[in-house]
């Protein structure tokens, strides 16, 4: 990985930090989706405070650490949630230990970030306090410690999320540390809800300003199907056509006319993630959210943006803010990279419209080039497989 963008990419003033650079697409994007000055003041200054210095690092050193949160390490993500009758959300989430490579020191700044934030958006730490054991032991493994997410909402406290690492204790300790969170917090008999997979990457709680607070766990799936993303949907209630259309629309036109039905296609590169929520001390999960990593699924930028602009005009929603945010996050073209739309997600939640977030990628450090491959090829059939 280069430190450097692409050639012939400008994406930062010469000169700058990376604390200029997110907030420069703070402003940008806040503005865009019709966040006041104010509002994008406060946000801005809450960010730069729990980068503390990494904030003032020059963009020209490399990235503190080999962050897993962005592909190019940067400790910042931003997100926009699309729904058919409001306004899209911004949502930008943050590594605030970033500048350690220690996990629990990351940690313990991570816990510091969240205990700073402004007195009025009735963020509490109680619940981290009943976990600390199980994910912030001495000599906490990685990938990641602790980030947060901020849902930016015009005029009102932001929705506060935490995420940390099931694996903090060691990989083997993953499903056990899941298991007992879920007891701890009220849904002893939840782990059975949640579906097989090859790992949880995190469990997130909501903390603060949220009507319905949900414990989210976080399931990773290999090489899934179109087939496979509508079996783990069911429980949730959503429909299945919309599920497998949000599928094959993510993963791109990825076999030649002829060759089979879609839904023997795996994502066979980085996998997808499956969300799974619980709310209210119910046993069975409120919440259904498929991620596809799309970035791994595209040639270039431009092929992403299709994919989004389809999905979005499918479900109802209005397409011209995320091709606007695109265009407030960078000034590269972006046929000119691969990455900065890095996931597509559908979500259902009861009682609610379907979401559709697009995962935007800050690309303080690096633009990765277009892919050489086609991503046809990215896309196996299942009987050229040696197992499903
Ligand atoms: N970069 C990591 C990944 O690609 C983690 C991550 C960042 C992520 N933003 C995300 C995972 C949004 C799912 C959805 O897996």
């Amino acid at each position: 990985m280069t430190a450097l963008p692409a050639p012939g990419i400008p994406t930062t003033e010469p000169g700058s930090t990376l604390g200029d650079h997110v907030l420069r697409q703070l402003r940008r994007l806040g503005a865009t989706v019709g966040l006041s000055e104010s509002d994008i003041a406060l946000y801005g200054q809450v960010l730069l405070d729990s980068l503390a210095g990494a904030a003032r690092r020059p963009l020209s050193l490399p990235p503190a650490s080999p962050s897993f949160l962005a592909d190019d390490h940067t400790p910042v993500e931003f997100s926009l949630a699309n729904t058919a009758d409001g306004t899209p959300a911004l949502r930008v989430l943050v590594e605030p230990g970033w500048a350690h490579r220690d996990m629990s020191d990351s940690a313990r700044a991570g816990l510091e970030a969240l205990r700073a934030m402004p007195a009025h958006w009735g963020v509490s730490t109680t619940q981290l306090d009943l976990l600390h054991d199980l994910f912030f032991p001495t000599a906490a493994k990685g990938p990641m410690a602790l980030w947060y997410a901020l849902d930016l909402r015009p005029g009102r406290p932001p929705g506060v999320k935490v995420y940390m690492n099931p694996s903090a204790a060691g990989p083997e300790q993953a499903a056990r540390t899941v298991g007992e969170s879920l007891r701890r917090l009220g849904y002893g008999q939840s782990l059975a809800e949640l579906p097989p997979g090859a790992g949880y990457p995190f469990l997130a709680l909501d903390l603060g300003a949220w009507e319905s607070p949900r414990t989210k766990v976080y399931v990773k799936h290999p090489r899934l199907s179109a087939d496979d993303a509508c079996a783990l949907s069911r429980a949730s209630g959503a429909p299945e056509a919309d599920i497998r259309y949000f599928f094959q629309t993510a993963a791109g036109p990825h076999l030649p006319s002829g060759q089979g039905p879609d839904s023997t296609a795996r994502l066979v590169r980085r996998p997808a993630l499956t969300c799974h929520s619980f709310t209210d001390g119910e046993i069975a999960p409120s919440g259904f959210t498929l991620h596809i990593p799309v970035r791994d699924y595209v040639r270039e930028d431009e092929d992403a943006l299709e994919r989004a602009t389809s999905l979005l005009a499918q479900f109802g929603m209005d397409p011209g803010v995320l091709k606007r945010c695109l265009h407030a996050l960078t000034r590269r073209q972006l046929s000119d990279g691969a990455g900065l739309i890095a996931y597509l997600a559908l979500v259902y939640e009861r009682n609610r419209q379907p979401r559709i977030t697009a995962y935007l990628s800050s690309e303080a450090y690096a633009v990765r080039p277009p892919q050489e491959q086609s991503p046809q090829s990215t896309l196996h059939l299942r009987n050229a497989l040696s197992s499903p």
